[in-house]
């Protein structure tokens, strides 16, 4: 095993790496075991300072099984996809060496050598935040570089897909395309990455999180259920994504924003459709916003999409955009009178700034958006929203150095 074996090293690496948002939507497989999907999708990879997952993963030869923990407890890796994926990374690791602390790990060790895994996500886990979708990639691209996995990114979205679909797009920064694949053993059911994050940076994402808690339907069993019993998702599969992936490369390609909203909003409408998803009263405020600024602006200044959950995710052209758009959140979904700014409004707090907002009172006195002026005053929604996340476009997972990331005791093998 190693050639110190008797000694108890421990061996770590920690990795960060990001969620994403799909605006062309994974719904539904055609293999739930390999997670083969019915249709390609395309993703904004969403900036990891604000969203991500921090994974830190551990060998030792005194570890006697696999373990997992994640936000501080410890969960069970007995579950099919979990082990889909330590199968397929320990088949591929490659030897390991580390001369200074006189470690070395063959090939064949890894068979029986086992892990720790201690994963924190920096925003609420399975609320409709893509929480699965980092935690996998990150649990994949962590345990990859440990076990000194030689393949490249799309190599290992494939593999990460086999613990969430939506976790393959996670493997790469900016803009990616989850193609489907016609194999049947899913060996060209990748990722792909169309653009980096500097691409398209001026898009600015905020995301309203309306309620915190799990999820009712998860999406694994939503899409089951809808492949089993919904013949349009046979033609939105067939029919319609094929061209809307066309026209969403092009728009990606060319920075066209209103295609890329009205690709967007119409593939989020026809999901949401399909499933007959939890269309929440706040998709429907949110859609006469969105008309209301563009009626005011000439042309599509914000898309809107959501997950499975019922949170809003909106995409404003630029920094002026997300302005003018917050502004309007804020005045229709103000916090509840105990709640304060630092923590209504979450993630890039320059958006904040650029509003003309830098307190509480400042919401409060925030006049009617001119394109309501001269109507009846408006309904408000206060409460509604428990918090904002203002974002972008962002990078790819990376590993991480410096030690004092690490989120694994390098003595113990166990979460610090
Ligand atoms: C609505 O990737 O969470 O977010 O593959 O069963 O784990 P499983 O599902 P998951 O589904 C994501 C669905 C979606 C759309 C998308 O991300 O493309």
């Amino acid at each position: 095993m190693a050639a110190e074996s008797g000694k108890n090293w421990v061996l770590t690496v920690t990795a960060q790496t990001p969620t994403n948002i799909a605006v062309i939507k994974y719904w539904g497989k055609r293999d739930e075991d390999l997670i083969l999907p019915i249709n390609d999708s395309i993703s904004v990879t969403l900036d990891p300072d604000h969203l991500c997952t921090t994974t830190s993963v551990a060998v030792s030869p005194a570890f006697i099984h696999d373990r997992m923990w994640l936000n501080g407890k410890e969960v069970s890796l007995s579950g099919g996809r979990y082990q889909n994926c330590l199968r397929e990374l320990r088949s591929r690791a490659s030897d390991v060496e580390d001369e200074q602390k006189g470690i070395k790990i063959t090939k064949k060790d890894w068979e029986k050598m086992h892990v720790h895994i201690v994963s924190y996500n920096n925003f609420p886990t399975a609320a409709g935040l893509a929480s699965s979708a980092a935690g996998l990639a990150c649990l994949v691209f962590s345990l990859a570089k440990l076990m000194n996995v030689r393949d490249d990114h799309s190599r290992l979205s494939a593999i990460a897909r086999q613990g969430s679909g939506s976790a393959c797009r996670s493997l790469y920064g900016g803009f990616v395309k989850w193609i489907m694949g016609k194999e049947e053993n899913g060996s060209d059911s990748i990722a792909v990455q169309l653009a980096d994050e500097k691409h398209w940076d001026d898009l600015v994402i905020i995301i309203a999180v309306v309620s915190s808690r799990q999820k009712e339907t998860s999406s694994t069993s939503g899409m089951k259920d809808t492949v089993e019993t919904s013949m349009l998702i046979e033609h939105r599969a067939k029919e319609v994504v094929p061209k809307r992936i066309i026209q969403m490369e092009e728009a990606i390609k060319n920075r066209d924003f209103p295609a890329f909203a009205r690709l967007t909003c119409a593939d989020t409408i026809c999901v949401l459709l399909i499933d007959l998803i939890k269309i929440k009263a706040f998709t429907f405020q949110d859609n006469q916003l969105r008309r209301k600024m563009e009626s005011f602006q000439g042309t599509p200044q914000v898309a809107y999409t959501f997950d499975a959950g019922p949170n809003a995710v909106l995409i404003s052209h630029n920094r002026k955009a997300a302005a003018l758009l917050l502004q309007r959140l804020l005045f229709y979904f103000p916090p509840n009178p105990d709640a304060d700014l630092n923590s209504y409004v979450i993630g890039d707090k320059t958006i904040l700034k650029d509003a003309g907002i830098q307190n509480m009172n400042d919401i409060e006195t925030l006049p009617p958006p001119p394109e309501i002026r001269d109507n009846n005053p408006t309904q408000k929604y206060r409460g509604d929203v428990s918090y904002f996340i203002c974002t972008r476009p962002g990078r790819g997972p990376v590993v991480l150095t410096d030690e004092s990331r690490s989120l694994i005791n390098p003595e113990t093998g166990l979460p610090k």
